[in-house]
């Protein structure tokens, strides 16, 4: 059991986070109920910044905004000076309504629509990171129409086999991601780019996958990109300015988790990029990584009420809560393991092993498997432990759950920052014929 940042058990024995005792927050904004530590995310974000730093060496931490999003954490994030990665039209708007900076925003997707280009074309955001050659033609179609140009990276697959979970594995060499640094017509590609009147191409954009744990597969994809920049000034005459090299940095969930010490994993990877461009002989570019889960994984804690326990005649012992699959989808969908405890019992000790199961109308509904707990009761509040990524921005409205609430805790402060869902708000768009 790892805790992070402000956490710890407070003289009720109470699970407190940013000074806030947890309890007492569940009573005062309902469960479930979403917690996140804002010291912690800052201490973050400069982890990064700090780190992710050489003289000489031009360098930008970008959020990637995907693992949580909302409008208090643009704030955050731009108090911190990170920029911000959106990759949907959805995620433009808000950052956009939270008046982020539009310069310091990288606009990423697979198959952006006209409208989300429009929408990023007409904010005037930093870049746009450009997948493919079609989208390349529909940008240059818009920015002629529209009358304005627009900086861009292009994002390529390495073709690095990160080891991580299959379904967040970006990089081999099917990945819908990017065209391929081995295609073969890349200089043709990049022709189109310098034809371009309205298209810049500032450099390229890479990402080899999510909740790495292995150092070398980001000195790999380094020495895989820094190659292809030297090829691609070889064989196409192309100088690039800036290297995009995404996010993916492991956290802790649980024990089987090792994760990389950040500090120096940092500073090696702009040292190998130092040395590795020197040996080349080019010129070091601008260098961006795009951490999402490292920055807010450690951060969140979501609260649930248990609303009972059942002995199945199996012999497994299950805590029911008042959420689920609905407002973390990961154990369900990527089997993730996640750490819990009850939050109003923290100085007993476990003494029975539980399977927390959620409240959607399906058996996969489960949120920790197999953990050892002090014996479970009605109306005790169960805290899953490192939920701040990939929780909120995943949830749904699955059985017309509403969604919960967001606090963003500090110095004994309690902050809302999203709303609960009402069932109203889940009827908003519906129509009765
Ligand atoms: N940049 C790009 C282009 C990405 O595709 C991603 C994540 C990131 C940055 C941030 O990666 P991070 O530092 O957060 O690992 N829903 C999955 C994770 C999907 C990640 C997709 N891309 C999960 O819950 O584990």
């Amino acid at each position: 059991m790892r805790f992070f940042g402000t956490m710890k058990m407070n003289n009720n024995g109470n699970l407190q986070i940013g000074g806030c005792d947890s309890v007492k927050l569940t009573k005062e904004f309902g469960t479930p109920l979403y917690v996140v530590d804002e010291d912690l995310i800052r201490g973050n974000c400069r982890t990064f910044k700090n780190n992710f730093a050489m003289e000489g060496i031009d360098t930008e931490v970008i959020y990637a905004s995907k693992a949580f999003l909302n409008l208090a954490i643009c704030k955050l994030i731009s108090e911190e000076g990170l920029s911000l990665d959106v990759v949907s039209g959805g995620e433009l708007y808000t950052a956009l309504r939270a008046e982020f900076p539009a310069q310091k925003i990288y606009m990423h997707g697979n198959n952006k629509t006209r409208d989300e280009l429009i929408m990023a074309i007409e904010a005037g955001i930093g870049r746009i990171v450009v997948d493919n050659r079609q989208e390349l033609e529909l940008l240059e179609y818009l920015c002629e129409e529209l009358d304005k140009k627009i900086d861009v990276l292009l994002r390529v697959n390495p073709g690095i086999d990160a080891h991580t979970h299959e379904y967040i594995q970006t990089s081999k060499n099917d990945s819908k991601f990017g065209e391929s640094i081995f295609c073969e017509d890349i200089c043709s590609l990049l022709s189109k780019f310098k034809n371009s009147r309205r298209v810049t191409l500032k450099g390229f954009h890479c990402h080899i996958g999510s909740q790495i744990f292995e150092e070398q597969s980001f000195y790999q994809g380094i020495s895989v990109m820094l190659q292809f920049l030297d090829r691609v000034r070889v064989e196409c005459g192309f100088i690039t300015e800036e290297l995009n090299l995404g996010g993916g940095f492991g956290v802790y969930y649980s024990k089987e988790d090792t994760p990389i010490n950040l500090e120096k994993c940092l500073k090696d990877m702009i040292l190998l990029i130092k040395e590795k461009t020197m040996h080349i002989g080019l010129n070091v570019p601008k260098i961006m990584i795009e951490p999402g889960r490292a920055i807010i994984a450690n951060a969140g804690t979501t609260l649930y009420e248990v609303g009972g326990t059942k002995l199945t005649y199996g012999g497994k012992h299950f805590i029911f809560v008042d959420g689920g699959m609905t407002d973390n989808p990961r154990t369900a969908l990527y089997g993730a393991k996640y750490e819990a405890v009850i939050a109003n019992k923290m100085n007993l000790e476990n003494i029975e092993t539980y399977t927390i199961a959620g409240k959607c109308c399906e058996s996969g509904d489960v949120l920790v498997k197999d953990i050892e707990l002090p014996e479970v009761e009605r109306k005790d509040i169960l805290a899953v432990l490192s939920t701040g990524a990939y929780n909120y921005s995943m949830a749904s409205n699955y059985n017309r759950i509403p969604r919960p609430a967001v606090v963003f805790v500090k110095d004994g402060n309690a902050k809302l920052t999203v709303k609960r869902e009402t069932y109203e708000d889940i009827l908003r768009n519906d129509l009765l014929i």
